[in-house]
């Protein structure tokens, strides 16, 4: 650890302050955090702490998730830039309209969204929850938003429900075109690939596992095959690459980096902490109503 990290956890412990991180981040920030996780388990984190401070070294959306699901605390978000380009591929006003056309149709929301567009949603979900999500509605007719590669990705597994997608995607997750995947297993035919479902159907038809960052993770630390290509943004390529420095781990295209997601330095996380970074808040009437579907989210089992 250099001294900038060791004086980040000093202050951390001395200010009762919870750092957590996305698998995404800068290595150098997951080293100083307390919880590195996927988006479901961050939110979970979150809801829970304890501590008056809360640190979301992420995305915009994850640290209004923090804030909405523990509104008591004071959550950082250490680079006020970092947003999410898929989550401002919607807008509340297009919920509107989808629920207008569809009005016996429940409303997904993936939390890569922002906190106007939860408002508008019935109920939540993250990649990892997504299709118990959908299971545990009752409805037939699923207004799925805003990625519509994790909804056609649903829609497969669940055939009995008809799900209605948007137009929204993760422009970096779906940049992988289905002749990197074809080209890689080519290349290296003993290699298993892990591929996120914000990747393009097609994409994910030559997948050995489909799953969240979490759950990538997760099944490369117990596959036995020593061949690796990761399908989803590099950071989780650098932790297994780190962790596992005897097999061969390769990312499935050289350039999948979410840019956003690398904002944070260890200097904004420490600014945080010294009180020179403005607080998150949102409208308080968005909140409420954001907080509801996170909820439900949350509560499903
Ligand atoms: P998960 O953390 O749910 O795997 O989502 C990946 C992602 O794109 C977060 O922005
Ligand atoms: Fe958004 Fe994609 Fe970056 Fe995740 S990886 S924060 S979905 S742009």
């Amino acid at each position: 650890m250099n001294e900038l990290q060791k004086k980040i956890i000093d202050l951390k412990n001395k200010k009762d302050a919870l750092i957590l991180s996305h698998y995404y981040q800068n290595m150098d920030v997951q080293k100083v955090s307390d919880e590195v996780g996927d988006s479901f388990a961050l939110a979970k984190l979150a809801q829970k702490a304890k501590q008056e401070l809360i640190i979301l070294c992420g995305v915009r959306f994850m640290a209004e998730s923090a804030k909405i699901l523990n509104p008591e605390k004071a959550v950082y978000l250490p680079a006020g830039d970092a947003g999410c380009p898929m989550a401002d591929m919607i807008s509340p006003q297009q919920v509107l309209e989808l629920r207008k056309k569809h009005p016996q149709a429940a409303v997904v929301c993936y939390v890569n969204s922002s906190a106007e567009v939860k408002a508008q949603s019935d109920i939540c979900c993250t990649s990892s929850s997504a299709e118990k999500i959908v299971r545990s509605l009752p409805n037939k007719d699923i207004i799925f938003i805003p990625d519509r590669n994790l909804g056609s990705y649903v829609a497969k597994k669940i055939p009995e429900k008809n799900i209605i997608l948007f137009e929204g995607c993760c422009p970096i997750h779906d940049a992988v075109s289905p002749d990197d995947a074809l080209s890689m297993k080519k290349a290296f035919p003993k290699a298993k690939l892990l591929v996120h479902p914000e990747c393009r159907p097609q994409v994910l038809e030559y997948a050995d596992y489909i799953g969240s960052t979490a759950e990538i993770l997760d099944w490369a630390r117990k596959t036995q095959a020593q061949e690796l290509i990761i399908g989803t943004e590099s950071g989780v390529y650098e932790i297994l690459k780190h962790e596992m420095p005897d097999k061969k781990i390769m990312l499935i295209r050289e350039d999948f980096l979410c840019a956003d997601m690398k904002k944070t330095s260890l200097e904004d996380v420490l600014a945080c902490l010294e009180g020179e970074k403005e607080q998150l808040s949102l409208p308080q009437k968005e909140l409420e109503a954001a907080r509801q579907s996170l909820e439900r989210m949350v509560a499903v089992k």
